[in-house]
């Protein structure tokens, strides 16, 4: 199959590479303008085609779609710093939305058989109880508006024809090797630097679903060879939540150091944050019944241990 991979250098992009390339009848090839750096593992990089470009502009986007003619495309590409576009909402505007968009314009001549969408819990409106794949959307972040006018224009191109399967999955928090951003790669960091304080944003009480990448990735992939056409929207989550506090825990066992721990007083990591949500998976184990979710216990700790080898 010939598969490109938008935002394939990022952190969810290198496992998603790393998951192709065991296949050897996958042609692959990414295009990333490598705004966070080059994720992907040394071997990996000689398995795919890589085109740099700007997701936004679509003659980059037509260049490289019109060069590897892709049967299935990855589109992961996004502002992945959600704090940040707070201040500054363009970079969501950008990264986000425009880069959807310029796909959308170059599909109709280059029509897909398959695109799936990584899609965010952050579409949702802030609840504390399950939220199914029905539950009403109402973001509270410029992100998650722009992740749901996405999902809204991949739609309406799949009802044009121009894809024809098209996966919307709404990811949980993702973790694990190569990671970008996030919790356990910004206390890690924050820990190694300063072994004796260790600043925690919120008040450590917010409390989310976590998977490791490679999980995700192969739950994707199940999800693909099930026979199901037009388009799917699918939360994909682990089987429990973790609070923050109980990572600062995992971390301080893990590394070993024993730092003075400073919380805000505030139940927000961000504005913008949502500090507790759960996605309900019984759409998911209703198609994949022999699926065995992991836990955001398990998740955090693989994360932790391969974040704290990864600063050897
Ligand atoms: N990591 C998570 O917890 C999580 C949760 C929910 C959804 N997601 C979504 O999954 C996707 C991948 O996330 P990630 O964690 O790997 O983030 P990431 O930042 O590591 O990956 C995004 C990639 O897109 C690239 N990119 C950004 N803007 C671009 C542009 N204009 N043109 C070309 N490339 C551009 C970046 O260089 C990066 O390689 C994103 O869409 C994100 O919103 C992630």
């Amino acid at each position: 199959v010939r598969v490109a991979v938008f935002g394939g250098a990022g952190f969810i992009g290198s496992h998603v590479v790393s998951h192709l390339v065991m296949n050897p009848n996958n042609h692959i090839s990414i295009f990333d303008n490598f705004s966070q750096g080059n994720q992907l593992s040394e071997s990996d990089r000689f398995r795919v085609k890589i085109f740099e470009g700007d997701m936004t502009r679509t003659t980059s986007v037509k260049k490289f779609i019109s060069t590897f003619d892709p049967e299935r495309i990855y589109h992961l590409v996004a502002n992945s710093n959600i704090a940040d576009s707070v201040d500054n909402p363009d970079l969501d505007y950008r990264n986000t939305l425009l880069s959807t968009l310029s796909l959308c314009e170059v599909l109709p001549a280059y029509p897909v058989n398959e695109l799936i969408f990584a899609s965010s819990s952050a579409v949702y409106a802030q609840s504390l109880t399950s939220v199914t794949e029905m539950s009403p959307m109402s973001p509270i972040s410029n992100y998650g508006w722009m992740k749901l006018a996405s999902e809204k224009a991949l739609k309406a191109s799949a009802m044009s024809g121009n894809i024809k399967r098209l996966l919307i999955a709404r990811f949980p928090n993702v973790t694990g090797a190569r990671l970008t951003h996030g919790v356990v790669f910004d206390l890690v960091r924050k820990l190694i630097d300063n072994p004796k304080d260790l600043q925690v944003l919120g008040d450590g009480q917010q409390t989310k679903p976590y998977m490791l990448a490679e999980t995700l990735v192969e739950i994707i992939s199940k999800i693909l060879n099930l026979s199901w056409s037009e388009s799917l929207t699918l939360n994909i989550s682990s089987t429990d939540r973790i609070s923050v506090q109980d990572i600062v825990k995992v971390i301080l066992e893990e590394s070993g150091f024993a730092p003075q721990v400073h919380y805000q007083t505030t139940p927000y990591g961000w504005k913008g944050d949502v500090p507790n949500y759960d996605l309900d998976t019984t759409l998911l184990r209703s198609l994949l019944p022999d699926l065995k979710l992991s836990s955001s216990f398990d998740a955090i700790r693989q994360s932790v241990r391969l974040s704290l080898s990864s600063q050897d």
